[in-house]
């Protein structure tokens, strides 16, 4: 028995393969790197090596949660993993739910860290589960993957327009915060498309997160995916009238990176290495991909190495450009902001 929650999590793997879910623009148009006539550095000496939460990376490449939780979704993951271990980028599993509800359905996650024994890897789990079902689940979560750090998420837009979604947001910043003085690992929030504002981020941070993924508007669009989903009228148009609903990507970058105090990963709708070159420009530490790597992903693993060379390469390339040699110094470049960013962010 496979149950809701698993068919739930193939019905939006298979609406992200095999439909438009994206949605809106990320703001990284309006990004513009300052170019460098005189870069004192050779191409071929790039270094994209990074620290992210006291561990060493080969790139600043995340590769977001998507999935697990259903049989069908082991392959893709042990591809996903694959690529975590080869390129030692840290990667995201999606929601356990299905697996802490039913234990038999864990071998999809468990297959992750038994093809990336090295890697960095995140367990996830929703801040309103964690709510409603205690510290316990998040443990089995952590414990599930012998995970390094846990994506604690929030997604709001899609349960509202989700026809089984949760409705209240009550308490979830205490559940946030017993999870990061409880847990024996670093607690990621992430929000998975509608952003991520400073005044929520100086939330997070009083609450104790590690770390925080903006997970902004402009790629994945969970209300697109949600009114495809639904099989009634009311949420259908709260679909269509929430579609552009949220902060673009490049904004909340800004916004986050400015509070401060800990890292941020650039996640929602970034398509390419220049794209993980502005957005680190902009403050963040980390580029997080997951609708940018699923098709490649499902090809297996050659096309998903293939797929992750090029934006190492897009990456180096725009640093070369940039005269940045490593990403410390890609994190000072100077840029320019036009358009709805510019307006948005008011510099
Ligand atoms: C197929 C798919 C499934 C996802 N499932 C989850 C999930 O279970 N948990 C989560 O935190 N985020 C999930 N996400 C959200 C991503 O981690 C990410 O925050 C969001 O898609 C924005 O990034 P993108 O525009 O690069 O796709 C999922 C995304 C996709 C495409």
């Amino acid at each position: 028995m496979t149950g809701l929650t698993a068919s739930r999590k193939l019905d939006h793997l298979n609406l992200c393969a095999n439909t438009d879910v994206a949605f809106g623009d990320a703001g990284f148009s309006d990004v513009r790197l300052v170019h460098n006539a005189v870069p004192e550095c050779s191409a071929d000496e790039i270094d994209i090596s990074t620290t992210f939460l006291g561990r060493r990376l080969n790139a600043p490449i995340f590769i977001a949660a998507m999935t697990g939780g259903h049989p069908d979704t082991a392959e893709v993951n042990k591809t996903l993993a694959a690529a975590a271990e080869h390129f030692n980028i840290p990667m995201g599993v999606g929601s356990q739910r299905a697996a802490l509800e039913n234990p038999n359905l864990a071998d999809s996650f468990t297959v992750v860290r038994e093809t990336a024994p090295n890697a960095f890897l995140a367990g996830n789990i929703s801040a309103v589960q964690l709510r409603d079902h205690g510290l316990e689940w998040a443990e089995r979560a952590v414990s599930m993957i012998d995970a390094d750090a846990l994506c604690i998420h929030l997604n709001f837009l899609q349960e509202i327009i989700q026809v089984e979604g949760d409705r209240s947001g009550v308490g979830i910043l205490a559940t946030i915060r017993e999870a990061c003085r409880e847990l024996s690992v670093p607690v990621i929030v992430k929000e998975t498309g509608s952003g991520i504002s400073r005044e929520a981020a100086s939330a997070l941070y009083d609450a104790g997160a590690a770390a925080i993924d903006v997970g902004g508007f402009g790629g994945t669009s969970w209300a697109k995916i949600e009114k495809a989903r639904a099989s009634d009228k009311t949420h259908q148009m709260l679909g269509d009238t929430f579609l552009e609903w949220g902060i673009p990507t490049a904004v909340s970058v800004f916004e986050v990176a400015q509070v401060g105090a800990c890292p941020v990963i650039a996640t929602g709708g970034l398509k390419n290495g220049l794209d993980a070159a502005k957005a680190i420009a902009l403050g963040a530490d980390m580029a997080g991909m997951a609708l940018t790597l699923l098709p490649d992903a499902l090809k297996g693993k050659d096309a998903l190495f293939s797929r992750i060379e090029t934006l190492c390469g897009e990456l180096k390339t725009a640093m070369f450009l940039t005269g940045a040699q490593n990403i410390s110094a890609l994190a000072k470049v100077r840029y320019y902001l036009t358009g709805t960013v510019r307006e948005m962010t008011n510099k």
